[in-house]
């Protein structure tokens, strides 16, 4: 059965929604005054989910990538960049009410250039071919532009495509203060040196045939190298005005010994170690943790420890902690390290969060002994339905 529905407003992760008897569906490829005809696919108890059939009224579309709804990328690329912030604050103002009963206050959201952001990329090959996965398949996209990605990154992608014949499985090229290139397939080492002259430092199936190893990239004064493995913030521009709001906060306050938890190469530790008398970073990947070793000596940097481990293994063995910063991936805080965090009771945990989720969940615990002094937003992946966001927590 066929349903002809108006786009009335765009949800979470980019789908219009419209509704047929009252029930709502989320219909993706669709935005808000969108006239189209749908189809039910799934029949669930609370809503429907639908796929476009025929597209009645079109709201005209920012047409910024050839690609938009196929790599599976962006979910929000046809958007005005003013409404996907808007869409954005909306998101987090809605789960703070519906999660937290709360109406936060964003201090402020913090934004930057829409394209050309990305510092890095992973690119899939199959069958000579090189691009990014269809959305929720693992059907190749070939393409020879990002426009979220840095300019340096899309040359290297055209001239990887001019080596197309040659296997390659998968290629992640970043982008920082030098490049690096990181391939695995069955491509010569020849091939790939001679192509790729101007490259600081190549990897080829995980052995490192040109340069040092690891880039660098300057953050707020101090540099940082990265290596292949290490995780670093994909939007250095976005990252750097975050971790400047944080300094300034600290430099109003006067904390003793801090942990930075999920450390990666130490940028939070390293940055605020300026201010503090004693840093802990704990970091799993153990690259990571030689990377931030090197950082810290790099940057003459001398009251910060790393730990290689998992942050739930250590988290119990620290006292007299006045200063928490947790950085954790997408899944949040495990339960034993969220309660550990709250028993420590320091004067401050400043909580930096990619998923709204997980923080709305973690938060639902923390707020039982901790206030919420400041939050804020940034746009760190413009163009998707991800955000990134930062609440400072007080003791009550
Ligand atoms: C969002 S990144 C933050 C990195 C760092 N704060 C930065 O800004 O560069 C999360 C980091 O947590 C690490 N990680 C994931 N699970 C972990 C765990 N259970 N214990 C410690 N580190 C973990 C990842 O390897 C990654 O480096």
């Amino acid at each position: 059965m066929e349903y002809k529905i108006e786009i009335e407003k765009m949800d979470h992760f980019g789908r219009g929604i419209g509704k047929i008897n009252n029930k709502i569906i989320f219909v993706p490829h669709t935005v808000k005054g969108d006239i189209v005809v749908v189809k039910i696919v799934k029949d669930k108890k609370k809503f429907y989910e639908g796929e476009v059939i025929q597209y009645s009224k079109k709201t005209p579309r920012i047409k910024l990538c050839p690609y938009s709804n196929v790599c599976g990328g962006c979910s929000f690329i046809d958007i005005d960049y003013k409404e996907q912030l808007k869409i954005k604050i909306e998101k987090i103002k809605d789960l703070f009410q519906k999660e937290l009963g709360i109406s936060i206050e964003i201090e402020e959201v913090i934004s930057d250039s829409n394209t050309n952001y990305r510092n890095k990329i992973r690119l899939h090959g199959k069958n000579k071919k090189l691009g990014f996965y269809k959305e929720k398949t693992n059907d190749l996209v070939t393409i020879d532009e990002c426009i979220i990605s840095k300019d340096e990154i899309n040359s290297i992608m055209k001239r990887l495509n001019l080596i197309i014949d040659n296997n390659m499985d998968e290629v992640m090229i970043r982008s920082n203060k030098e490049v690096m290139l990181d391939i695995k397939g069955s491509i010569s080492k020849d091939i790939v040196l001679h192509h790729f002259k101007d490259i600081d430092t190549i990897y080829l199936n995980d052995f490192l045939i040109k340069g040092k190893g690891y880039i660098t990239e300057d953050i707020l004064g101090k540099t940082f190298m990265i290596s292949n493995k290490s995780f670093f913030q994909v939007n250095t521009k976005i990252c750097s005005k975050i971790f400047s709001k944080i300094l300034n906060y600290l430099k109003t306050k006067n904390y003793h010994k801090a942990l930075d938890l999920y450390c990666g190469v130490g940028v939070i530790g390293i940055l605020i170690s300026d201010y503090i008398d004693k840093v802990i970073g704990i970091e799993v990947i153990d690259t990571a943790i030689q990377d931030a070793n090197q950082n810290k000596k790099l940057n003459k940097v001398n009251n910060i420890d790393f730990i290689c481990d998992k942050v739930e293994n250590r988290i119990h063995e620290f006292q007299d902690i006045d200063l928490i910063i947790v950085d954790p991936p997408r899944s949040g805080l495990d339960k034993k390290s969220l309660s550990s965090i709250i028993k420590m009771n320091p004067e401050t945990i400043i909580y930096i969060s990619c998923n709204p989720n997980t923080l709305i969940r973690d938060l639902k615990e923390m707020l039982i002994r901790y206030k919420i002094e400041s939050f804020f937003m940034a746009d760190m992946f413009p163009n998707t339905y991800h955000v990134e966001c930062v609440a400072l927590l007080g003791r009550k």
